[in-house]
C-alpha cells in the first residue's frame, strides 16, 4: 500500500495538482456547508517525524495516511484515535500547559461523515492556520498554505467520499528568518488552527467572489464586480438591495465576470450611523447574500474625509488576544468584548495590529460602526531583498484584500509596521502599495513609520510617506525616549501635507500597582504619559487621528520581568483580567471632549 501511495504522491507532485492558492471564496459563512470546528485529534510532533524520514526527506508514509496496523505484526508508530485532542478554532499554546511555549509541528485530524449530492462542488475553507499548513484528505495531499493570519481554501469535490472522511492538517509555527513576520515579534506566536474550518458546498457554477462598494467620491453610485466559477459562466445575474429599492440585472462575460455601476438612494455608513444593507446576488444556479455598508473615505490635504466630511480618528490599537482568558481571540464573544471596550473608551476607530484579525471581528466593526485600520505582518526587519519573502507578503496582502474588501468599516490598509528605512524596503513596500492601488481604489493606504528626533523637533520625513495616503507614526515619548514631562516641549515638523495618525504611543503599567508618577510600572506613571501626550498631540498640525498602544495587556515572549510583566506587554489600558487602569479614564475623558467639540 505505502509504495502505491508514494507513487500517487510523486505523480501528484509532478503534475502540480496540489493546489497552492486557489482564489478565495467570498463570504464562506454565507454559504451552505458543514462546520468542522470542535474537537480534533492531534499528534505533537517536535521532530516532524510524521513528515520527514530519518534522512530528513519527505516521507511517503507519513502521518497524513492515518495508517492502522492491519495485523498483529504490523508496525505503525502513531495512532490519532488514541491520541490527545485540541479544540478548533483555537491556538494550542493556551489549551495545554506543556504547549505554552511550544513551537513546532502538530498534526490535526478530524473525521466527518458525508453524503455527496450530484452536481455539487465542495471546498475546504480555513479561516487561518499559524504559520504553515499542509492539508490532506483521506490520505491525499490537497494543498498547502503559508501565513498565519489569512484564509485559504481548496476544492475537494473529487476527494470527499460518501461515509467517513478523515481530514489531516500538519501545522507548523516555527519562526523563520525568511518568514512574514520574521523571527522576532512583540506578540505570542500562537500556533495551530486558530480560526474556523468549514466544508463549503456550492452548485457546479457558483458565485465565487464579488466586490460591491460605493464609487470613490460618489454618494449614490454603487460600483462592483462579480466572478462566477464553473462551466456555465455566461449568465444574467440579479443584484438586489431591497432596502434601497435596487434590483439590477447584470450579465457576465465568457469568463463569468461582470462589472456594474448602479445608481441608488442610499443611507451612507458612518461611525454614528452604521447603516448596513442586505445585498443579494442571484445567479441561475446560485445565490449569496451579504450585509454591506456604503461609504466613501478620502483625504483633503491633512484631513481625512468620511462621506466627504472631515473626521478625527479617536482610536486604539488591539491585538487579537482573547480578553479575560489566555490565547488568541477566536470567538464572537471575544471580538465583541474587545470592540465594546474600545467603544467604552469613546473610540470611533481601531487599529487591528499587526496582522489581519478574524473575519467576524471585521463584520462586528461594520455592525458597531467602528472604523478599522487593517495590516499585514510586514513587521520590523523582514528580508526586504528576498523575492520569496516578497511573494509571501504579496500573497498575504491579496488574501486580506480579498477577504475583507466588502467591509465598510475598513478605511485603511497598512503595508507594514516599523520597517527600517532603506532602498530594498522602499521598493518592497512600494510594490505592495501598487498592488492595493490596482485592486482597491476605495480605501486609503498607510504604514506605521518610525520618526526621527532632531533635538526637540520630531521630523516626519520617512521617504515611504511619498507613496502613502495617510502617514502612520509610532512614538514612545515618555517611555523608550525622553521623560514624560519633556513631551509637551517637543515640536513636530512634517514634510508632507498629508493626514498623520500617531499609530502608537503609550507606557507600561501593572494594574493595581500605585505609587509616584515617576515610578515606572505604576498606573500613575502610565497616566502621566497619557496626560503629557494628549497635551502635545493637540499641537500637531496635520494630526488626523491617534491609536494609542494598546487596549489590553497582551502576551509577549519579549517581556519576562517578574511580578510586573511575566510574559505580558503591560502597555494595555485594561489588564488581562479586565481591570481598567487610570490612563483608560484619562483617554476616555479626552475622547469625550473631542466628541463634545464636534
Ligand atoms: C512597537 C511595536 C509593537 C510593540 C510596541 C512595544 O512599536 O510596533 O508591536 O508591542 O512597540 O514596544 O510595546
Amino acid at each position: 500500500m505505502s509504495f502505491i501511495i508514494s507513487i500517487i504522491l510523486i505523480t501528484l507532485l509532478s503534475s502540480n495538482l496540489l493546489a497552492q492558492n486557489e482564489p478565495l471564496i467570498q463570504n464562506p459563512d454565507g454559504r451552505r456547508g458543514l462546520s468542522l470546528d470542535g474537537t480534533w485529534q492531534i499528534i505533537i510532533d517536535p521532530y516532524d517525524n510524521g513528515y520527514f524520514d530519518y534522512r530528513y526527506q519527505p516521507r511517503g508514509d507519513g502521518y497524513f495516511l492515518n495508517q492502522k496496523p492491519r495485523s498483529e505484526s504490523d508496525l505503525i508508530e502513531y495512532d490519532f484515535d488514541r491520541s490527545e485532542t485540541l479544540k478548533v478554532p483555537g491556538d494550542w499554546n493556551s489549551q495545554q500547559a506543556k504547549l505554552f511555549l511550544y513551537e513546532g509541528t502538530i498534526w490535526y485530524k478530524k473525521d466527518f461523515q458525508y453524503q455527496r449530492q450530484s452536481g455539487q462542488r465542495l471546498f475546504l475553507y480555513f479561516g487561518a492556520a499559524n504559520y504553515e499548513a499542509q492539508v490532506y484528505l483521506n490520505g491525499q495531499k490537497i494543498g498547502e498554505h503559508i501565513g498565519g493570519f489569512t484564509p485559504f481554501n481548496f476544492e475537494v469535490t473529487n476527494q470527499v467520499i460518501d461515509g467517513n472522511n478523515f481530514l489531516i492538517v500538519r501545522v507548523n509555527d516555527q519562526r523563520r528568518r525568511e518568514g512574514v513576520p520574521t523571527l522576532n515579534t512583540d506578540w505570542w506566536n500562537y500556533g495551530g488552527l486558530t480560526r474556523s474550518v468549514r466544508l463549503v458546498e456550492t452548485p457546479q457554477t457558483f458565485i465565487r467572489d464579488y466586490f460591491i462598494q460605493l464609487k470613490q467620491d460618489s454618494r449614490n453610485l454603487i460600483q462592483g464586480w462579480i466572478q462566477l466559477d464553473g462551466n456555465n459562466l455566461k449568465q444574467i445575474l440579479k443584484v438586489n438591495i431591497p432596502a434601497a429599492g435596487i434590483a439590477q440585472k447584470v450579465v457576465t462575460n465568457e469568463q463569468g465576470y461582470a462589472e456594474f455601476t448602479i445608481k441608488g438612494k442610499l443611507e451612507l455608513w458612518s461611525s454614528d450611523n452604521p447603516q448596513l444593507y442586505d445585498v443579494e446576488i442571484a445567479a441561475e444556479s446560485d445565490a449569496v447574500s451579504d450585509r454591506i455598508g456604503f461609504r466613501t473615505v478620502s483625504c483633503d490635504g491633512p484631513k481625512i474625509l468620511l462621506n466627504g466630511s472631515p473626521i478625527f480618528l479617536r482610536g486604539i490599537c488591539i491585538h487579537e488576544q482573547a480578553p479575560l482568558r489566555e490565547g488568541r481571540a477566536c470567538t464572537i464573544e471575544d471580538d465583541r468584548q474587545l470592540l465594546t471596550w474600545a467603544q467604552d473608551l469613546g473610540c470611533n476607530f481601531v487599529r487591528l495590529a499587526h496582522y489581519p484579525h478574524n473575519e467576524p471581528m471585521l463584520r462586528l466593526a461594520d455592525e458597531m460602526g467602528l472604523l478599522v485600520w487593517s495590516e499585514i505582518p510586514v513587521y520590523w526587519t523582514i528580508l526586504f531583498d528576498n523575492s520569496a519573502v516578497y511573494q509571501n507578503a504579496a500573497r498575504q496582502l491579496s488574501e486580506m484584500l480579498s477577504r475583507d474588501k466588502n467591509r465598510a468599516a475598513i478605511i485603511i490598509w497598512s503595508v507594514g509596521n516599523e520597517t527600517p528605512r532603506g532602498d530594498a524596503r522602499l521598493e518592497f513596500l512600494k510594490g505592495l502599495i501598487g498592488q492595493i492601488r490596482e485592486s482597491d481604489p476605495t480605501r486609503l493606504i498607510s504604514a506605521a513609520t518610525e520618526l526621527h528626533y532632531a533635538d526637540n523637533t520630531i521630523m516626519i520625513n520617512d521617504p515611504l510617506s511619498n507613496y502613502l495616503d495617510v502617514i502612520g507614526a509610532n512614538e514612545y515619548l515618555g517611555w523608550y525616549v525622553r521623560k514624560p514631562e519633556e513631551i509637551p516641549l517637543l515640536a513636530w515638523q512634517s514634510t508632507y501635507s498629508k493626514p498623520l495618525i500617531i499609530s502608537e504611543f503609550g507606557a507600561g503599567a501593572k494594574s493595581g500597582y500605585h505609587g509616584q508618577q515617576a515610578t515606572r510600572w505604576t498606573e500613575e506613571y502610565q497616566n502621566r504619559v497619557y496626560e503629557m501626550q494628549i497635551a502635545m498631540l493637540q499641537k500637531i498640525p496635520c494630526l488626523a487621528g491617534i491609536t494609542p498602544w494598546i487596549l489590553t495587556d497582551f502576551r509577549s515572549p519579549r517581556r519576562p520581568l517578574p511580578e510586573i510583566q511575566d510574559f505580558y506587554n503591560r502597555k494595555g489600558l485594561i489588564s488581562e483580567k479586565g481591570e481598567k487602569k487610570m490612563a483608560f479614564y484619562t483617554l476616555q475623558k479626552f475622547y469625550q471632549q473631542l466628541q463634545s467639540q464636534r
